[in-house]
């Protein structure tokens, strides 16, 4: 019996807990031609919006954001002053990401979740962060460069 055993596990411990925490979808496992190690997404600016405004400061609420669908960005302002931009396209399979709720952005197709400060994936199956677009705040509008 003992020898039936051998090599297939831990005695006591169940296939699922020696697989771990199935249906918990992790980010950062990394496949080849995935994108950058880091996680990271490299930004590649939407045609004809450099240099535009693509929103005002009062419509991104602080902690929150916006999401612009024309352009699949969302302006985040995780604290009062601190704008951010990043591609709504959600690396898993392209829909568009939810605005910022809790610091969180979520996809709404299959739950990938994305820090509202750093685009970064904080649950898959995303395996990487949503890329940021650089941009600049004059006066009361966000302007993406
Ligand atoms: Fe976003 Fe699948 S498309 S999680």
């Amino acid at each position: 019996m003992a020898g039936e055993e051998r090599g297939r596990g831990v005695p006591g411990i169940g296939r699922r807990e020696m697989l771990g925490a199935t249906g918990v979808a992790v980010c950062g496992v990394a496949l080849a031609g995935c994108g950058a190690s880091d996680g990271s997404a490299k930004a590649v600016v939407p045609p004809g919006i450099k240099g535009k405004v693509i929103a005002q400061k009062a419509d991104v609420p602080v902690g929150g954001g916006k999401v612009i669908q024309e352009w699949k960005i969302v302006i985040t302002q995780p604290t009062s002053g601190v704008f951010k931009a990043f591609t709504a396209k959600c690396p898993h399979r392209g829909c568009a990401v939810g605005r910022p709720e809790d610091g969180v952005m979520t996809c709404p197709c299959h739950g990938s979740e994305f820090a509202a400060d750093s685009g970064k994936c904080l649950k898959g199956p995303a395996q990487g962060a949503l890329a940021e677009f650089p941009l600049k705040v004059e006066g009361d509008g966000i302007i993406i460069l």
